[in-house]
């Protein structure tokens, strides 16, 4: 199908193909305006947003009190890097640890950044405090995972797009099946494994939530073999699937904890790991770091954004919203949604159709009719509204599927 392009937007489109490397396909939509769960596009024509940037902003497009946090701080201080010390810094540290329930934060920026953070301590407790021989600490990861793009994290990636002809790979992980305790159960009897790096529901796989259970007794394996349960909350967390983490659906805490995205509602990249002192003290000074961690106008940033997710109880409208979602889109019965699936306010439909571009069609076709998402994995499309989303919205929201469906057959 055609999308209907604009002079304007194809000026934009234009330019990116020119000059910016090709390793993005967008939507042919050109943004240039967001609010609450709204975008507009370069033409001034309004959307629903139900990709809020990857789960990035979960408080919706601008949030005042986010911005206002965001535009004081970045009068007075942005950044001092760690050779000194701050004034913002210490308050949001007591702050997200109080928050989440840990000794200690290691801040970051982007998520991919977390997840390394969380890969060297996890090795750095094997050596220091567990005692795995040399350079023989072993991490289990799940097969399909998502966890960013550094070499050494596509190392252990199963999708060829992501890791094909960047080799050489990083070694010293192995990728079991998702969902899989005995799986993880066979993979553990390795003394050397020190870390189970695992995503509560995987996101970029097309929303895959797990059993019910799976991430309790995955803990209770983990810590009969004395092993880590690294958990990546960077898109399931910050009350995306009804809960502040998804961990806490099953009352699990991780041994590590990977927070990203929404920790700064969309304003600039910010991210977290978060753990206790025995793994945290094995990194000391000059060991590991970052020029903008810990920035003020990033600590500043993301207590606003954790204060609003709380205060406008977000997880529970994700809880009400998602289910609303869920059961209006089974209540469609269209024959090319084959699975409705998800938690909160993180679900995805698959698409049922012989045609392999159809989920790409039916984006375009939603996009005419005022809504933005994205497929994933080819026949998956992911439906992530921001977590501010209204009953009225999420009607008119699905009214907008449904046409778009219609118009598919
Ligand atoms: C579960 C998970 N981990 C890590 C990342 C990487 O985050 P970033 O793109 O900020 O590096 C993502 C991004 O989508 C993600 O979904």
């Amino acid at each position: 199908m055609q999308s209907l392009i604009s002079s304007t937007s194809q000026y934009y489109f234009d330019i990116e193909a020119q000059y910016g490397a090709h390793n993005y396909h967008p939507l042919p939509v050109v943004l240039a305006k967001g609010k609450g769960v709204h975008v507009w596009d370069v033409d001034g024509k309004q959307y629903y947003d139900f990709l809020s940037g990857y789960s990035a902003v979960n408080q919706g497009h601008c949030h005042p009190q986010i911005v206002d946090a965001f535009i004081e701080q970045a009068q007075k201080l942005t950044l001092t890097s760690r050779a000194f010390y701050n004034d913002a810094l210490g308050a949001y540290e007591k702050y997200i640890t109080t928050l989440f329930g840990y000794d200690k934060v290691l801040p970051m920026n982007t998520g991919v950044e977390a997840v390394e953070t969380g890969i060297k301590l996890c090795r750095k407790w094997a050596y220091e405090v567990k005692g795995v021989p040399q350079d023989k600490a072993e991490i289990i990861v799940c097969e399909k995972n998502f966890h960013g793009r550094t070499s050494t994290v596509i190392s252990f990636s199963s999708d060829p797009d992501s890791k094909n002809n960047f080799g050489p790979y990083m070694p010293g992980f192995t990728a079991i099946p998702f969902n899989d305790l005995k799986a993880l159960e066979a993979a553990l009897e390795n003394k050397n494994v020190t870390g189970f790096l695992v995503e509560p529901i995987q996101g970029e796989a097309g929303v895959v939530v797990p059993d019910d259970g799976y991430l309790k007794k995955a803990k209770s394996i983990c810590e009969k073999h004395n092993v880590l349960l690294i958990a990546d909350e960077i898109q399931t967390g910050l009350c995306r699937t009804g809960k502040m983490l998804a961990c806490d659906h099953e009352n699990v805490k991780p041994d590590i904890l990977l927070l990203g995205k929404a920790l700064s509602g969309g304003m600039l990249p910010v991210s977290a790991v978060l753990c206790n002192d025995e793994i945290m003290m094995t990194i000391k000074p000059g060991e590991h770091g970052s020029t903008y961690g810990g920035n003020p106008l990033a600590c500043k940033t993301a207590i606003a954004s954790l204060q609003v997710l709380q205060d406008e109880n977000m997880a529970e409208n994700a809880v009400l919203m998602g289910n609303l979602l869920r059961s209006e889109l089974e209540k469609l019965n269209s024959p090319f949604i084959s699975q409705v699936r998800g938690k909160g306010l993180l679900n995805a439909i698959v698409i049922n159709h012989t045609n392999k571009d159809a989920a790409w069609e039916l984006c375009i076709r939603m996009k005419e009719n005022g809504l933005l998402a994205k497929p994933t994995h080819g026949d998956k499309i992911r439906f992530a509204p921001p977590l501010i989303i209204k009953k009225e919205e999420m009607i008119e929201a699905v009214e907008i599927v449904a046409k778009s469906l219609e118009e598919m057959s």
